[in-house]
């Protein structure tokens, strides 16, 4: 299958270069990037990675089909990740922080931004470590790679192609039943104690997988909560 697919070896970010360019770009087209010059990550954190060691891409997203899934996109799209690592790469300890990043064996492997104009497109933007071997500085999260995890540097061209044609099956044909169903194989937060703010009030409790929306089930105090996307989430001790 021809996928549309723009390299750089240099942009500022590939969402925003999607975002400039959502127009004239095709539904489902891959963006990616060796290297950018002014990342983004959730929350306006910088997302930096060295120049042609890991994976930053985004997917643009026009068709309707998906577009009306918004509030499932980021889980989505981290559910296929994780799934390419898990069962193509043949990695251990993969797992899915609700909603949006991909852990292995506990370290944050990818994080997933997700932006856009509805009803127009969406841009999903993908960050995974790929062949970094430390990572200095100050992060929220430890990050690790493939390479750290595994001891093997890979190709970044051909997994490109691999998890580009991977992505496009996963989020344009999966049946949410299925990614429902694979969820708790992936679950991050399952039984940890969490703290999350919704409308800006502090809820704790135990997280318990997720609803049939996708929604995270939280066991508070005053009983079983449903949260939708978009939560900062703080593992308590
Ligand atoms: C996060 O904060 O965890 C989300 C990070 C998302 C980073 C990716 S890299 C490719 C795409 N372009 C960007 O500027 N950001 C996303």
């Amino acid at each position: 299958m021809d996928l549309q697919v723009h390299r750089f070896s240099s942009i500022d970010s590939t969402n925003a270069y999607c975002k400039r360019n959502a127009e004239s770009l095709g539904d489902f087209c891959f963006v990616w990037a060796l290297e950018q010059t002014a990342g983004k990550g959730r929350e306006q954190r910088e997302w930096v990675s060295p120049k042609g060691e890991n994976l930053l891409f985004s997917i643009l997203i026009k068709g309707q089909d998906l577009l009306k899934k918004k509030e499932k996109l980021s889980l989505f799209a981290a559910m296929g990740v994780a799934s390419f690592l898990r069962d193509e790469l043949a990695l251990e300890g993969v797992a899915v922080k609700w909603p949006n990043d991909v852990y292995i064996k506990g370290k944050k492997a990818a994080g997933i931004l997700l932006e856009g104009q509805l009803p127009s497109y969406l841009v999903i933007g993908i960050g995974l470590n790929v062949n970094q071997a430390s990572f200095k500085g100050q992060y929220r999260v430890v990050p690790t790679s493939v390479f750290i995890e595994t001891g093997k540097q890979v190709d970044l061209a051909s997994l490109s192609e691999k998890l580009f044609l991977f992505l496009h099956d996963f989020l344009s044909k999966k049946e949410e039943a299925r990614i429902l169903e694979d969820y708790p194989s992936f679950d991050y937060l399952k039984d940890k104690r969490i703290s999350l703010f919704e409308n800006g009030s502090e809820i704790k409790g135990i997280a318990q997988g997720i609803d049939g929306d996708f929604s995270l089930l939280l066991q508070t105090k005053a009983g079983l909560k449903s949260i939708h996307s978009g939560e900062v989430i703080t593992l308590l001790g």
